[in-house]
């Protein structure tokens, strides 16, 4: 009885060094999280503010299927899109931007912001809206000072700038190739956040000029007919689906059970 008490001691002494060592371990990790109340970055972009988050890891996920599409030929230059408003492209493409620039091979990173009609890429930076693609599409500015940075080696932004009479056309229009050849020579992989395909075309525009889109399906929402039809114009627009991302998911689950550390 004796021993047994002794050695069931013995392990919760262990368990208890282990607890403060797990903690230790979290204290440290919390100084490279950044506070966001400190920060104008919307707390949306969890990647930013912390990389080790349980959601931060649903992007993880998503940069992994991305990297490991096509036997290890990702896309090099991807659209995201949805079929209609408000379902999380722009979040999505932020935070996917984030967690692969945050990869351990460091690929270079550009996050375009192609809804030049309602781009937010700038409001949720807490940025600025100065020059951005537009201004680099009608010949205002050069690509290289439409980029900017956040504090993420690696990762470059454009912004989309202001909102041009033709949207479509600018898309259309051989200075959006340019734009997207000079592009591809300086980044690994370019990411586009556009506006929703069913509301206007522009999505299908420069999905057909990539190597594919995802698209972004906010669930309990948008209906499995809208998403037909959104598909349908992205196949009619000669744009590739390489997959889908559900957004607006509740974990139902405990967070130990996701939780690996
Ligand atoms: N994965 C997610 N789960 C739950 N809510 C989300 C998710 N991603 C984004 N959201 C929320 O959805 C709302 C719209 O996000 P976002 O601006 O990214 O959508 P959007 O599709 O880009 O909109 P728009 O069509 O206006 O461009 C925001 O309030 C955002 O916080
Ligand atoms: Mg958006």
């Amino acid at each position: 009885m004796g021993k047994i008490t002794n050695a069931l001691k013995k392990a919760a002494e262990e368990r208890i060094q282990r607890i403060e060592k797990v903690s230790q371990i979290r204290e440290r990790d919390k100084l490279i999280v950044k506070k966001i109340g400190e920060s104008k970055v919307d707390p949306s972009i969890i990647t930013y503010f912390d990389p080790k988050a349980l959601i931060s890891e649903q992007y993880k996920i998503l940069r992994t299927n991305v990297l490991s599409m096509n036997k290890g030929k990702p896309p090099k230059t991807f659209v995201i899109t949805s079929s209609i408003h408000s379902e999380g492209k722009t979040i999505t493409s932020l935070n996917l931007a984030m967690s692969l620039a945050q990869a351990v091979h460091k690929p270079r990173v550009l996050l375009v912001d192609a809804d030049l009609r309602k781009g937010k890429v700038a409001k949720y930076l807490g940025t600025e809206p100065t020059i951005g693609l537009s201004e680099v599409l009608s010949g205002e500015a050069e690509a290289k000072d439409a980029l900017f940075h956040v504090d993420i080696e690696n990762l470059a932004l454009i912004q989309s700038g202001k909102v041009p009479e033709y949207p479509s056309e600018l898309l259309a229009s051989d200075s959006f190739k340019r734009f997207l050849n000079q592009m591809r020579g300086e980044f690994d992989h370019i990411i586009i956040d556009t506006p929703p395909i069913i509301s206007v075309t522009d999505s299908g525009i420069v999905g057909a000029q990539t190597d594919g889109v995802i698209l972004v399906i906010q669930a309990g929402r948008t209906q499995r007919g809208i998403v037909k039809r959104a598909e349908e114009l992205l196949f009619q627009s000669h744009s590739k689906i390489l997959g889908h991302v559900l957004t607006n998911i509740e974990y139902h689950l405990p967070e130990y059970i996701y939780r690996y550390l």
